[in-house]
């Protein structure tokens, strides 16, 4: 970010040290969320076309959760054996078998990679955070398929973000964005 950009939105670099201080385990960065709100108030309705993301702390196994454009995004660093999983899954045993990826074509299938930062990246994900059935705000690590769950109605994502069971009807969408080095994600 330049000083200029940070001079015209000084909470934003607040925000994203906040929300990259929430590194752990996918409860705690859910768990935090709300924090990160009331933090911020302002953030909520400032609409920022894009923002940098530092990643460089993430393990694999943990995730972050952050801001963008009002919404929650989950940036999750997958476990080998979480890629494993998801790549195992069969294209027709899932509920909605489109990618849902803003960054690629939209009739491509839900492949593992299809819903990861891609290859070379394929630990990553990068979701916007709202259950496809209501909206609420799922929880990490959680659910029959060890990805995330949605317990306003018992919505149940693998750990490609793919929903599994419950009555999400969608997968969770994945906004623009890029790696703009190994350690930063820029969203949107
Ligand atoms: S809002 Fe997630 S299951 Fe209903």
């Amino acid at each position: 970010m330049s000083a200029t950009e940070t001079e015209k939105d000084p909470n934003r670099r607040d925000f994203l040290y906040l929300a990259t201080g929430t590194v752990g385990a996918v409860g705690a960065a859910a768990a935090a969320w709300p924090f990160i709100s009331q933090m911020n108030p302002n953030a909520a309705t400032r609409a920022l076309a894009s923002i940098e993301v530092d990643v460089s702390s993430v393990e694999p196994g943990q995730a972050i959760t952050v801001k963008w454009r009002g919404k929650p995004v989950f940036i999750r660093n997958r476990t080998d054996k979480e890629v494993e999983e998801a790549k195992a899954v069969a294209l027709t045993d899932l509920k909605d078998p489109g990618a849902e990826n803003e960054n690629i074509d939209a009739s491509a299938p839900a492949t593992n990679e299809n819903r990861s930062a891609g290859e070379g990246k394929e630990n990553w994900i990068v979701m916007i955070g709202s259950c496809t059935h209501l909206g609420c705000v799922p929880v990490g690590l959680a659910g029959d398929f060890g990805g995330w769950f949605c317990p306003c109605h018992g919505s149940h994502y693998d750990t490609a973000g793919r929903i599994r069971k419950g009555p999400a009807p969608k997968n969770l969408f994945i906004p623009p964005f890029e790696f703009v080095s190994d350690t930063s994600v820029k969203i949107g």
